[in-house]
């Protein structure tokens, strides 16, 4: 059986609703899964100017979050974080920057890696959100499993490097948005199959 640790930032609920989205994808494709959300580090007095933010945030309060044994359990690390200035969250950032010890043993090597992000705008940096968080996966030696466009669906959310949202108008997860979850999803736990058997 193939281990999958979902491991994301959401502030708002539309990365979560990825990560939730991936979470059973991975559980149909026969996976055992773990779904963990990472620390919230941004200041209450932020968080609670913004009744999305601070909803949200409740909502997971009682949920696991993420830990180290979390990347040594896994074949396969999905990370999540909504798109920042480009760049992935702070809060994922600092879960990363947690890992030098892992790291140096070698522990984050050889395993699947891909990633999945939100962002308001079309073009709004939601592949160099993914690239960026890529660097750090190269640095451990990780395998990145991007999607590429090795599936029409691909061809409907346009973004080879992972899966993305584009929230727009609507935050609400749409067909092309589920479709390139699934795809990255089945294509991780197949690929990293083969690289198990
Ligand atoms: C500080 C900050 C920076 C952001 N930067 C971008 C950006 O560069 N491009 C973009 O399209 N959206 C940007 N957004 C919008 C979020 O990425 C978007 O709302 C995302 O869907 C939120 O995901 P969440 O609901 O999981 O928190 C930014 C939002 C914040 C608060």
């Amino acid at each position: 059986m193939t281990n999958v640790a979902i491991i994301y930032y959401s502030s708002t609920g539309t990365v979560d609703a990825m990560a939730r989205r991936a979470a059973q994808t991975a559980e149909k494709a026969g996976a055992e899964v773990r779904l963990r959300h990472v620390a919230e580090l941004a200041p209450s007095e932020a968080v609670n100017e913004n009744d999305d933010w601070s909803a949200h945030r409740e909502d997971v309060s009682d949920e696991p979050q993420a830990e180290l044994d979390d990347l040594t359990w896994a074949d396969v690390v999905l990370f999540g974080s909504p798109t920042r200035y480009g760049s992935i969250a702070s809060q994922l950032q600092a879960f990363l920057d947690t890992t030098a010890s892992l790291w140096q043993e070698g522990a984050l090597a050889d395993k699947v890696y891909a990633g999945f992000t939100a962002g308001q705008t079309e073009h709004g940096g939601q592949e160099t959100t993914l690239v960026s968080l890529y660097t750090t996966i190269y640095h451990w030696g990780g395998i990145v499993v991007a999607p590429g466009y090795t599936d029409d669906v691909k061809f409907a959310d346009g973004n080879p490097y992972g899966a993305s949202k584009v929230t727009g108008e609507t935050t609400d997860l749409e067909q092309a948005d589920l479709d390139a979850i699934d795809h990255l999803v089945e294509r991780v736990v197949r690929i990293s199959g083969k690289l198990t058997s």
